[in-house]
């Protein structure tokens, strides 16, 4: 998810029980202009495999290249994004667009595929406009050039993410295709993803805004077992957070990158609102970690563990002449 998937929410999503996660989309054409930010999204740590990263562009070539550089920062499957509804992607061709461009998507996926070893998956939507079936047409042809797995999100484009997950389309596709369909959209407790696994004939299910500042949905999701947490977990695993995406991003970015997880941590009923709403209005990073820690003492044992937990700076990977840390910053 872009602006979520930072690699601390992809090491909590496998923590935590999922079985693969995956970066935010990452465009080819700022892997080609070898852009300093996108170049950003390719650090890897150890802790995260199997790891898919995403990528979207509309030149077969230039996303060829770009599948060629994520494999070498370490990514175990090249998902491509044929699903953003966002108008600055689509206005590219790039994203939801190519649902409706059959021939090029096809070459996208033959490039792609072609050239890389790593399994490739694809990512879609239903189609562009609501009730559209272009994703049952466009599959097929999408397995035939290559795709090792489909991903559908069965609302349209214009949708954007209001409605609901129409997931008798997924089923369609199941029916149509012989390769794993993963079921993405509205998946949120354990007897919702078993109910589409049932209907769909899905391979899998993809959680998406259900893990946001809620990892433990993701363990119920898995195993069916509810377990709130307290208050010191959840101080603790928003620390965590917090630190580690500072790591990566520096403390300008994270500062205002940060704010949406504090309310998706503290909502719920874990906290009072107008904590909440305190919390936001700090400026640095730290003095939400003391304010945290003031909260909730309890939790300075558990960020110890968990910090001690994750791999060193050690497991450095290096991408041309560009260090790529899990550790590096900006
Ligand atoms: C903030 C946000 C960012 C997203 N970014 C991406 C993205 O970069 N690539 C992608 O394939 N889907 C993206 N999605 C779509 C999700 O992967 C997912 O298909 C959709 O949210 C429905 O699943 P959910 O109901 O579990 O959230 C994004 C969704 C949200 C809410």
């Amino acid at each position: 998810m872009a602006g979520v998937s930072v690699q601390a929410f992809r090491r909590q999503g496998r923590r935590y029980g999922a079985g693969l996660v995956c970066s935010e989309m990452v465009s080819c054409a700022g892997l080609e202009h070898r852009n300093e930010r996108t170049l950003g999204y390719l650090r890897v740590a150890r802790d995260e495999h199997p790891l898919a990263i995403q990528i979207f562009g509309s030149e077969p070539s230039t996303m060829a290249e770009a599948a060629r550089m994520v494999t070498g920062a370490g990514a175990d499957i090249v998902d491509i994004n044929f699903g953003c509804p966002v108008r600055k992607v689509t206005k590219t061709g790039a994203g939801a667009t190519l649902l409706e461009d059959p021939g090029r998507a096809a070459a996208i996926v033959e490039a792609v595929s072609s050239a890389v070893d790593a399994p490739v998956s694809v990512k879609m939507r239903r189609g562009l406009e609501d009730g559209s079936r272009a994703c049952l047409a466009l599959g097929p042809r999408l397995v035939d050039a290559g795709a090792a797995s489909l991903t559908l999100h069965p609302r349209s484009a214009r949708q954007m993410y209001t409605g609901e997950a129409d997931h008798g389309v997924t089923a369609e596709l199941v029916e149509l295709v012989d390769v794993p369909v993963i079921a993405s959209g509205d998946i949120t407790s354990h007897r919702r993803a078993e109910s589409v696994l049932g209907a769909t004939g899905a391979a899998a299910v993809m959680v998406g805004r259900g893990a946001q500042g809620n990892p433990w949905a993701l363990r119920e999701i898995v195993n069916g077992e509810r377990a709130e947490p307290s208050r010191e977990e959840v101080a603790a695993e928003l620390i965590l957070f917090i630190r580690e995406t500072t790591r990566e991003l520096g403390e300008r970015k994270a500062a205002g990158f940060l704010k949406k997880f504090y309310g998706w941590y503290l909502g719920h009923g874990r906290f009072p609102k107008q904590f909440k709403q305190e919390v936001v209005q700090l400026d640095s990073t730290e003095d939400v970690v003391t304010r945290l820690f003031a909260a909730a003492p309890e939790a300075a044992p558990l960020v110890e563990r968990l910090e001690a937990e994750l791999p060193d700076a050690a497991d450095e990977i290096l991408l041309d002449s560009m260090p790529i840390s899990i550790y590096g910053g900006g």
